[in-house]
């Protein structure tokens, strides 16, 4: 049978912890898909933040979320992720039930154009802001990719030096093969 996939566990965790009429946000938007998953969860009463730098990742969520008719209210905004506490209106902060991160670079499009350690970093402290307590944070990690191990390794010692007391951490992740992606959620306390 198998196991599920670390994209299909990530979603399988949100889906658990939002409700429609909820606010979430997708820090890393690319293709969509996950936009797209967390729109159709929170319903037409719901908002959702999909952040990328590139035009080309806001353009084919615009695309793929047009083509469909989950009808939550859409914020595409072009900024790093980084900046989401500036970038969420007042009223929603510290209200976002989830915040998925699908690291790396958008497929089929330049790959020099990548999530970075430092920006990660800033962009994972400011989702924790924005959650409400029993929201999650997910993070798909790539340590096969140029990069991605050291950006794996700097989100894996944050998440794992975060107090208790503030949020629970755990991971999802094939024994077997260390290059493969992984899963790390985050729940706020
Ligand atoms: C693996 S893709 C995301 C895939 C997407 N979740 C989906 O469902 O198709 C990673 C995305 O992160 C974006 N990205 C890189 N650095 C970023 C940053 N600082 N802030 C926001 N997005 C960033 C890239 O442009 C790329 O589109």
């Amino acid at each position: 049978m198998g196991f599920l996939s670390v994209l299909s566990m990530a979603h399988k965790l949100v889906k658990e912890r939002v409700s429609p009429g909820d606010t979430v946000i997708d820090a890393t938007c690319g293709n969509g898909v996950d936009t797209l998953f967390l729109a159709e969860l929170v319903g037409p009463r719901g908002t959702v933040y999909a952040f990328d730098i590139q035009e080309e990742a806001l353009e084919r969520t615009r695309q793929r979320l047009n083509d469909s008719a989950a009808g939550a209210a859409l914020h595409l905004v072009h900024a790093s992720h980084a900046d989401m506490v500036e970038q969420i209106s007042a009223d929603g902060r510290g209200k976002a039930a989830a915040a998925m991160f699908n690291l790396g670079y958008l497929p089929g499009a330049d790959q020099s154009v990548i999530t970075t350690p430092d920006g990660t970093l800033a962009a994972l402290k400011a989702a924790l802001a924005v959650l409400r307590p029993s929201g999650i944070v997910t993070v798909v990690l790539y340590p096969g990719h140029p990069g991605g191990a050291e950006e794996a390794d700097a989100a894996l010692q944050w998440a794992s030096s975060l107090p208790q007391s503030l949020a629970q951490t755990v991971l999802y992740r094939m024994a077997q093969k260390a290059e493969a992606p992984y899963l790390l959620a985050i729940e706020k306390r």
